[in-house]
């Protein structure tokens, strides 16, 4: 089939590369020509796992183009994928819809066949609704222009794995006949993995992707409740979720306790739905979510705390060595990065703050370039008052204590994700701390 991908971000560049891959001719469109062309070249403009060498090959075999006109999208695809962003508004909480908005008003215009236009956006529940009455109503098609929903649930660090394997499709249809377009999209995933498909009405489709990010988010907030308690009762979080994980209706995964979540959906997506919840009028009902919220952000908060009373109560004059920026490991996504929080929160109390990241220093760098940056963990580390590790990457878990507490100035590291082998730093001389969990001090 011919298909477009409109918005070629995180989403969009991996649905069109995977896409594809399955088969289908796919033609990326993004209003960002320097994206356009890095995506054109095989290049991924952002770090993804699997995701260079898919574009590279399926360029190569002429199946995925990318062009920045709707236009050309218009006259090229049967059906359109929305892929653009829905950040937060400025100065509130709910999403901010204008990206989504202006793709069907520049697609519509161009629509003179009927077509299928599928939203994978997060959205608010009854975007779907209004756009597809906007659709009709500005595509010369009319009503053979129209909507679905079809939310997405790639997790980044894995989204090539989650966009090719996922665990249930999901789509929200006016009509049978749009279900089967899209289980013709979908066949080649479909059949090799029995994956489950799901179809039913708009409204339901939105809901199912942001009560998903709402569940996860929740669950992270519940153990880092829990991990404050253990804290005031001497108790040991980790333990706590890996005992409680082993319940299989609880399970085992999103209970790891730390610096709590970040990143460019969940975040956005709990505000944006309890502000949705609020206009509907069900505000009280998510009004938990506010509460997941404050969990969250406690804990960034929590972290900065423990790294000062390490340093004897204040940063002034010290040295912060910051491990991670990401807000997440084997991503280079900083958005509302847990990591970047807490290193400009000690920056702005006092402290020198040295990051390093083994892929988001460019990122990094053009946000917050008051901090200093180091080329490696051990040179970030140098003459350190604490070290405070606050994205899991596998290189820090890696990482010889014993070799950096000779370059520090302090053998002090707070654990802020759990993930360290924290004997092993005690054993080079470490003072450990972490969240949730006491270490008696190492003999
Ligand atoms: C998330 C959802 O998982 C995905 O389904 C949705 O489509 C988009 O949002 P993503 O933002 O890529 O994906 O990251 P995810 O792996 O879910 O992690 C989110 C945040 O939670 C990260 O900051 C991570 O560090 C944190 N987290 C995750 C925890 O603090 N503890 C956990 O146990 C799991």
């Amino acid at each position: 089939m011919r298909l477009t991908v409109i918005g070629t971000g995180y989403l969009g560049a991996v649905h069109a590369a995977c896409m594809a891959e399955i088969g289908h001719d796919v033609l990326g469109v993004d209003v960002d020509s320097a994206k356009v062309e890095a995506l054109a070249a095989g290049r991924p403009p952002f770090h993804e796992a699997g995701l260079g060498e898919l574009l590279a090959r399926n360029v190569e075999a002429g199946r995925l183009r990318f062009a920045i006109s709707a236009a050309e999208a218009a006259d090229f695809g049967e059906v359109h994928f929305v892929c653009v962003g829905t950040p937060q508004c400025p100065g509130s909480d709910a999403a901010d819809l204008r990206y989504v908005d202006a793709v069907i008003d520049a697609l519509a215009p161009h629509l003179h066949r009927d077509t299928l236009v599928v939203g994978k956006s997060t959205v608010p529940v009854g975007t779907a609704a209004r756009l597809a009455a906007r659709l009709a109503g500005l595509a010369p098609a009319g009503a053979g222009a129209r909507l679905a929903w079809n939310p997405e649930f790639l997790r980044e660090g894995y989204a090539v794995q989650d966009t090719l394997h996922p665990d249930r499709l999901v789509v929200g249809v006016g009509s049978p006949a749009d279900d089967e377009l899209l289980r013709a999209v979908y066949a080649p995933i479909l059949q090799a993995d029995q994956t489950p498909w799901i179809s039913t009405d708009f409204a339901t489709a939105e809901l199912v992707k942001v009560s998903a990010n709402a569940f996860l988010a929740t669950k992270i907030s519940f153990i880092n409740a829990i991990a404050d308690v253990c804290d005031a009762a001497g108790g040991d979080v980790t333990t706590v979720a890996r005992a409680i994980g082993y319940d299989n209706r609880i399970g085992s995964r999103f209970l790891s306790a730390g610096l709590g979540f970040g990143g460019g959906c969940l975040p956005k997506d709990i505000r944006a739905f309890l502000a949705r919840a609020q206009e509907l009028g069900a505000g009280e009902a998510m009004r938990f979510l506010r509460e997941v919220d404050e969990i969250n952000m406690r804990r960034r908060r929590r972290t900065v705390d423990i790294a000062r009373e390490l340093v004897g109560g204040s940063f002034l004059g010290r040295n912060v060595a910051v491990l991670g920026a990401a807000f997440k490991p084997d991503s280079d996504d900083i958005r509302d990065s847990p990591a970047l929080n807490v290193a400009a929160t000690v920056q702005l109390q006092g402290g020198q703050v040295r990051v390093y990241d083994p892929a988001a220093m460019g990122n990094a760098r053009s946000q917050f370039p008051s901090l200093d940056y180091a080329p490696d963990a051990e040179k970030a580390c140098e003459q350190a008052d604490v070290v405070l590790h606050l994205t899991e990457w596998q290189e820090f878990r890696d990482l010889d204590p014993a070799v950096l507490a000779r370059v520090v100035r302090r053998a002090a590291v707070v654990d802020a994700r759990n993930a360290l082998p924290a004997e092993r730093w005690q054993s080079a001389g470490w003072t450990v701390r972490a969240l949730g969990r006491t270490f008696a001090p190492a003999a």
